[in-house]
């Protein structure tokens, strides 16, 4: 078999995806840390440096041994690798100066080497501040941006190449035809499968847990779900019990379905409590939203153990199993120079001591959701269990979001900034005093979302196909509006009411009632999705209560419709006019909420979750 690639990990969000874009192309790759040296990379066919973080002038840059350049394989380097490549070869690099997050377009001045066969123009996928400005000697570039000059450029004779943007994510249109003509060039041998993966993980599975057994919390979303599946069929059902908590952040009636879903697909080794008080204690008073992370993850543990303990089965012998991906790894900072985006309910310190002291098992925690959805379907799960909507373990706690009184404004000149970019596209923008998580550069933000409200339209709701403003536009807007301005990292429109609004934040923390709230408003939501055809072609829909008021009584709803396959990039869905006016309808005639709004950012800038 081929030795396959080596992928040296900056920190970058997406550097373990490219490992496993090249699997995918039927080539084995591995993940190393960014000093690897040259003799550990011998038998690599060729190197690919990750994006990452950092900047190439940091004192703290991650080390990288420039040895690797002399080895006369194919080298790739993208984002942050595509910088260091030049800074290593005697080019460039400008320091912060452009910034680009999402969508861009590239135009190929040469479709060769890696560009083989790509169009003049090219839907690409971007998320940098600083850029190469010079190329190193030998090098010359193959394509361009508006923001930026040597988006790719290549040292054809040394086959060394570089590009600014993602090849690796899927909105990069052409990114596998890309990451395909690189391999060409290194001569890969496409001789690694899925079965390969199968195999070698059961074997795993089996190794790992010796004579112990599995307690596996299983939220019944499709990683637990295929997780559980997994562990069954490798150690069969007596070493392997199911854990479902109703942690009272679940949808309407999910506890009960996930009960009958598992049941039916012959799954009946689970348990199910209920834990919702236990919850709700735990986040009492609290409006941060990685506090309430942690919180949220830490009970999951608390209870756990309290299951274990009224069974009267030993902690030493029931290892943790968890449905954990490689998203929820990477997002929570978890390999060596990763930023924390967010911390995900099962990367919680208390888990961290469990996985230093061997205590757990995560037989998906290199995969992707569209690779675990793969997973499940070779394993003969139902059509349906497989593509169910993604929900996180948080759940509605992460999407009722809370504050402890304050309006947090933006800077008058952020404002101004946004008034007139707005304006050039016929609208009306205000920024609202409250920050959602979003990432950029490969890093974390914190920053305000704003509201865009119609100027010369006759409406100051915002529906695209009504107002004939198209969604191409509003996407465009909203790209200018987060590239430009560092304190905005989201984009909404006001779907209702038709009419001005003067909202302010409310102090609110997670209550029963506002749950109870926004469970109504999601099953309204994903209610009008299936009956509107559209559950297919959405990827998930967060529907979000947001503490904004006229009265100090009412809230409002964020809907939050995206497409992805791996949920590290994610677009903003289109929705027909029929829905949108239906579901605003339905949302503004429950009693306590008094305005509904649509996100029109992609990740990035924004996460797919609010919080
Ligand atoms: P973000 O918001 O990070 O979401 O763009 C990417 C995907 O991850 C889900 N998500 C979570 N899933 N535990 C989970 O099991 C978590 O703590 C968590 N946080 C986000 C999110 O719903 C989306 O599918």
């Amino acid at each position: 078999m081929s030795k396959g690639l080596v992928v040296l990990d900056f920190g970058g969000q997406y550097a373990h995806l490219i490992a496993n874009r090249i699997r995918r192309l039927h080539v084995y790759a591995s993940t190393l840390p960014p000093d690897a040296c040259a003799q550990d990379l011998a038998e690599a066919d060729g190197i690919i440096l990750s994006g990452g973080p950092a900047s190439v002038y940091d004192d703290d840059s991650p080390p990288f041994n420039e040895a690797i350049l002399e080895s006369g394989k194919p080298i790739l380097g993208l984002c942050y690798g595509h910088q260091l490549l030049c800074h290593a070869l005697g080019g460039a690099v400008a320091l912060g100066e452009t910034m680009e997050y999402g969508a861009a377009i590239l135009e190929v001045d040469s479709p060769t080497g890696v560009l083989k066969g790509l169009a003049a123009k090219e839907r690409i996928w971007m998320s940098h501040r600083d850029t190469v400005r010079g190329l190193p000697p030998g090098f010359r570039t193959l394509a361009s941006t508006d923001h930026c000059p040597i988006a790719a450029m290549a040292d054809d004779e040394r086959r060394i190449f570089g590009m600014q943007f993602h090849p690796e994510v899927t909105h990069t249109e052409s990114g596998m035809k890309i990451l395909d003509n690189f391999l060409d060039l290194c001569g890969s041998e496409r001789d690694w499968t899925m079965e390969n993966f199968i195999s070698d993980s059961m074997q795993a599975i089996v190794e790992k847990i010796g004579d112990r057994k599995v307690f596996l919390l299983v939220s019944g979303g499709v990683d637990s779900t295929v997780c559980f599946l997994l562990l069954n069929k490798a150690l069969g059902p007596d070493r392997v019990q199911g854990l479902h908590i109703d942690n009272g952040f679940m949808r309407l009636g999910e506890t009960a379905l996930v009960e009958r879903l598992l049941r039916d697909s012959g799954l009946t080794n689970l348990h199910v409590v209920d834990a919702s008080a236990e919850f709700l204690a735990a986040v009492e008073g609290i409006a941060d939203p990685e506090e309430k992370r942690l919180r949220i993850g830490t009970e999951f543990i608390a209870v756990r153990d309290r299951v274990l303990e009224n069974m009267g089965m030993d902690p030493e012998e029931w290892l943790l199993g968890q449905g954990t991906l490689y998203t929820d790894t990477i997002e929570s900072g978890g390999t060596d120079h990763a930023k924390v985006i967010k911390t995900h309910h099962n990367r919680v310190g208390v888990i961290e001591q469990l996985l230093a002291e061997g205590k757990v098992i995560e037989p998906l925690d290199q995969l992707y959701k569209d690779e675990v959805r793969a997973l499940g379907e070779a394993l003969g799960l139902p059509h349906h269990l497989v593509w169910r909507h993604p929900f996180p373990g948080p759940g509605l706690a992460v999407r009722a979001l809370c504050v402890n009184g304050a309006n947090d404004p933006a800077p008058a000149t952020a404002a101004a900034a946004a008034a007139e970019i707005a304006a050039g596209f016929g609208l009306d923008v205000h920024i609202l005093p409250l920050r959602s998580v979003g990432v950029q550069g490969d890093g974390r933000t914190y920053a305000h979302p704003v509201v865009l409200t119609g100027k010369s339209t006759g409406h100051t709701s915002v529906m695209p196909e009504r107002d004939g403003i198209p969604w191409s536009s509003l996407e465009k807007l909203s790209t200018e509006l987060t590239n430009a301005i560092p304190q905005i990292n989201r984009v909404i429109l006001q779907l209702g009411p038709d009419h001005g609004l003067k909202q302010s934040l409310k102090t609110a923390y997670l209550t029963r009632d506002r749950l109870d709230l926004l469970r109504q408003a999601d099953d309204l939501v994903m209610t009008a999705l299936e009956r509107h055809g559209l559950m297919e072609q959405v990827t998930q829909m967060p529907t979000v209560l947001l503490p904004l008021s006229c009265d100090g009584v009412g809230e409002s709803i964020v809907l939050r419709p995206i497409t992805t396959d791996d949920f590290m990039t994610a677009t903003f869905d289109q929705l027909p006019q029929d829905f949108l006016e239906q579901v605003t309808a339905g949302l503004l005639a429950l009693n306590g909420i008094e305005a509904v709004y649509y996100d029109i950012t992609h990740k990035p800038p924004g996460t797919v979750e609010w919080e």
